[in-house]
């Protein structure tokens, strides 16, 4: 479990539909360097959150990495969740990413580059899912959410 530092914020989020706004709210504060991970067990919408910031995502489960151009930059997706050991070849490519965005999905590996990232917790109940959201820009995606 990644420890959430300063403010926290939750919203709740009713069907896959809604996920997917929450993305694509999310996905209009995002600029190059901002690193999310996302935690939350199997289901729970990850991946379906990272397709309303991309439009057209899909989980890189198997393929480990998957690369968009997202606004003048790049989004690197990730998911460690079948990544049993480390993968230092990976791993320092991340550590020189510059100039885009990454979004890991089961960040169970703690890397450098993760100590100045925002994370989103997605719990799953049994109508509804909730993502509590902490990290510097908690508050921005939190508003860019809510307000009307
Ligand atoms: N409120 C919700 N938010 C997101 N997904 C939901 C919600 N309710 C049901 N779902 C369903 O849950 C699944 C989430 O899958 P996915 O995004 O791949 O999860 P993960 O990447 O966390 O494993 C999808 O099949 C989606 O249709
Ligand atoms: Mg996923």
């Amino acid at each position: 479990m990644l420890k959430c530092e300063g403010e926290t914020f939750k919203v709740s989020i009713k069907d896959e539909q809604e996920m997917i706004e929450f993305g694509s709210k999310i996905g209009s504060c995002l600029e190059k360097k901002d690193i999310l991970l996302l935690e939350g067990e199997l289901g729970s919408g990850k991946t379906t959150f990272v397709r309303g910031i991309t439009k057209d995502a899909f989980s890189p489960s198997f393929t480990l990495l998957n690369k968009y151009n997202f606004k003048d930059t790049q989004i690197y997706h990730l998911d460690f969740y079948r990544l049993e050991k480390p993968d230092y070849d990976l791993f320092m490519e991340l550590e020189e990413v510059e100039d885009a965005i990454v979004i890991v999905e089961w960040p169970k590996f703690d890397l450098p580059i993760f100590e100045k990232s925002n994370i989103l917790k997605f719990v799953v109940f049994e109508d509804h899912r909730e993502v509590i959201i902490c990290g510097e820009k908690a508050r921005e995606f939190y508003q860019s959410y809510t307000k009307k």
